[in-house]
This record gives structure tokens, C-alpha cells and sequence, in this order.
């Protein structure tokens, strides 16, 4: 039995991933592998509730995901790769989870809250407002110690935590409470400056951008809007070239000298725009000479799933095994 103490996270299939993913997670992620059991679950379940209308896509991007994250460096020989529909004890527990969730506890949620307040109501479902109980079932299913997520998660998992407590005391202890660990690195802003980078503001960086095309992205980049001219001093805070500079560069004296240059109006915004370009290249070309491998061996891919779907099988299955039989559930024969 291994030691690990076991980590789940997750991500919906609802794209490919791109730079702020990277910063904001995988970065985190590839560290913790070598000290965690890690469960990685593209969550297609869950992407179903803000895109049903879009399955198409959810579909491509499962496998964009899983490429993504080889490309990366997560390591399907450490963790285990998981598509939540593979594994269906995600719903079942999901389901009984349900009846032990007070309605209170998801109205009072407030990542929940503010994502329903932006959603058109004609695309509120009931899966929707329920999907919070379906990521405590995803981290509970494989008794997952700790998770590790953004800022917005964490009501998330106050909820795992409240609803594990209650099924340990109504029915028996055998779900551990999951701890949140919150990342250290921030998000990313979008080439646009307005907010963070996400693909439905069209602002982002993919991980899997041809070389020309991240130049094309950072040369139309969003810098600061009253520096109409290269002698004119400029700002370094709420610039997003410069956060990712310092998101993709360590302690380069380039950068510094930028940074002095910039505040005294004596650079344009070309020259550092070009060493943006390059950083990023530089740091994408690695990832994407992986990309190209895996997409020309893409049983290797399929490997790594089934590898990773059969081990979160196992442990979906000691899991439900217990549920069932301390909710009673599936259990008439034991009456005789
Ligand atoms: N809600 C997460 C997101 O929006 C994805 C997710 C699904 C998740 N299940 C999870 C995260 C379990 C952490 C743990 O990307």
C-alpha cells in the first residue's frame, strides 16, 4: 500500500490550456508529484454544466488536456491521468451525496453564487447549481488528503470538508476531510490587462501556440495606455508584459535593466515586447517538441488514461464499497 498522502485535483475539459493554467496550477502540480500520490481528474462531468450545449468540445478537449498535461511534465508513471465519466462512482457518489447536502450550504456558496449571477437563466440547470456536490464527491471518491486548487475554489472544499463531518457522524467514519492547498503563485492577466487570462475573453496564451502566433499575441499586447511614446515614463504595475516577464524569467538583469529603462522613458515598447516574445518561446518550444511526440504516438496517450482510469477504479470502488454499506444502500442480502 502506498504511503503517499493522496492529492485530487482537477480541471474541466473545456479548452486548452494556456499560460495563466500553467502559472495559476500545472506549475504546482509537476512539483507536488514527487512527494504526493496524485489524482489528476479532467472533470467532463463537471463541464457539462456550463457547457451541455457544447459537448463537441468537451470532447476534444479531454484529449487536448491530456496532451497538454504530458507536454507539461506531469508524469502518468507517478500520477494517475483520470476522465471523470470513466469512472462512473463519480455520479453515484455524487447522487447520495446530494441528500446529505443542506440546500443552504450551495445558495450560501459563494463561487457558485457569482458564477450563477453571470449566467444567462436560461443556462441555470439544476446540474448546475448541484455541481459543487459533484467536486466534493470527485475529491472524497478517492479519500484524496489534500487538494490543491485556486482562491475560488476553496468554498469548494469548506464543503467537502462540512459534508464529510456530517456523513462520518450519520453514518460512520470513512471519509477523510480534505485539506485545500492554496498556491502560492497569483493568476495571470490576459494579454488584454482586463483581469485574468481566460479563454472566453480570447486574452489568452496556449501552451500549444505555434511560435508565430505567441509573437503575433505579445505584439498587440496591452501595456500601459498613457504611454503614447517611447520617451514618455511608463508603469510596471498592472502591465501585463512585465508580470510575464517576471512569471517566466528568474532573476534576469535583462529584465531589471527593462524595468529601469521603462520608468524613465528610455525604451520602446518593441524591444521588450521582442524579449517577451523570445522568453516564451523559449520556455513553449520544450512543451511543444513533447506535444508533437505525443501526438505522433497517441497509444502512449491512451496508455496513461487507462492506466490512470483503472487505478481511480480501484479506489472509486473501495470507496463506494464502504459508502454503500454504511448508508445501506445495495445491501437487502445482509437482512437475511
Ligand atoms: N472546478 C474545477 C475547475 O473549475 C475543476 C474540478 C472538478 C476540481 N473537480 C475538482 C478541482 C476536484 C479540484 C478538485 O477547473
Amino acid at each position: 500500500m502506498d504511503k503517499k498522502k493522496r492529492i485530487l485535483t482537477g480541471i474541466r475539459p473545456t479548452g486548452s490550456l494556456h499560460l495563466g493554467h500553467y502559472v495559476g496550477a500545472l506549475h504546482n502540480w509537476i512539483a507536488l508529484q514527487e512527494e504526493y500520490q496524485c489524482n489528476f481528474l479532467i472533470a467532463d462531468y463537471q463541464a457539462l454544466s456550463d457547457h451541455f450545449q457544447d459537448t463537441e468540445l468537451i470532447k476534444k478537449s479531454v484529449i487536448d488536456v491530456t496532451l497538454d498535461w504530458l507536454s507539461v511534465g506531469l508524469d502518468p508513471n507517478k500520477s494517475n491521468f483520470v476522465i471523470q465519466s470513466y469512472v462512473p462512482e463519480h455520479a453515484e457518489l455524487s447522487m447520495l451525496l446530494s441528500f446529505v447536502t443542506p440546500l443552504g450550504m450551495l445558495e450560501r456558496n459563494p463561487t457558485l453564487k457569482g458564477e450563477l449571477d453571470s449566467l444567462p437563466i436560461e443556462r441555470r440547470s439544476a446540474g448546475f447549481f448541484s455541481y459543487p456536490i459533484s467536486q466534493v464527491a470527485d475529491i472524497l471518491l478517492p479519500r484524496a488528503h489534500l487538494v490543491p486548487v485556486g482562491e475560488d475554489q476553496a468554498p469548494h472544499l469548506e464543503m467537502s470538508r462540512e459534508i464529510a463531518r456530517k456523513f462520518n457522524r450519520m453514518y460512520g467514519e470513512i471519509l477523510p476531510e480534505p485539506e485545500t492547498l492554496i498556491g502560492k503563485v497569483g493568476r495571470l492577466s490576459g494579454t488584454d490587462g482586463k483581469g485574468k487570462m481566460s479563454k472566453s475573453q480570447g486574452n489568452v496564451i496556449l501552451l500549444s501556440d505555434s511560435e508565430k502566433s505567441v509573437e503575433k499575441k505579445v505584439r498587440s499586447m496591452y501595456t500601459d495606455p498613457n504611454r503614447i511614446r517611447a520617451d514618455i515614463p511608463g508603469k510596471i504595475e498592472g502591465n501585463p508584459v512585465f508580470q510575464y516577464l517576471d512569471a517566466f524569467t528568474n532573476n534576469d538583469s535583462n529584465v531589471k535593466d527593462f524595468k529601469e529603462r521603462y520608468t524613465t522613458g528610455n525604451i520602446g515598447d518593441v524591444e521588450i515586447k521582442n524579449y517577451l516574445s523570445k522568453t516564451l518561446n523559449d520556455f513553449l518550444e520544450p512543451i511543444r517538441e513533447k506535444r508533437s511526440y505525443y501526438e505522433q504516438n497517441i497509444s502512449i496517450v491512451e496508455e496513461a488514461l487507462d492506466k490512470g482510469i483503472n487505478n481511480a477504479r480501484i479506489m472509486a470502488n473501495e470507496t463506494m464499497t464502504l459508502v454503500r454499506d454504511k448508508m445501506k444502500i445495495s445491501s437487502y442480502k445482509k437482512v437475511w
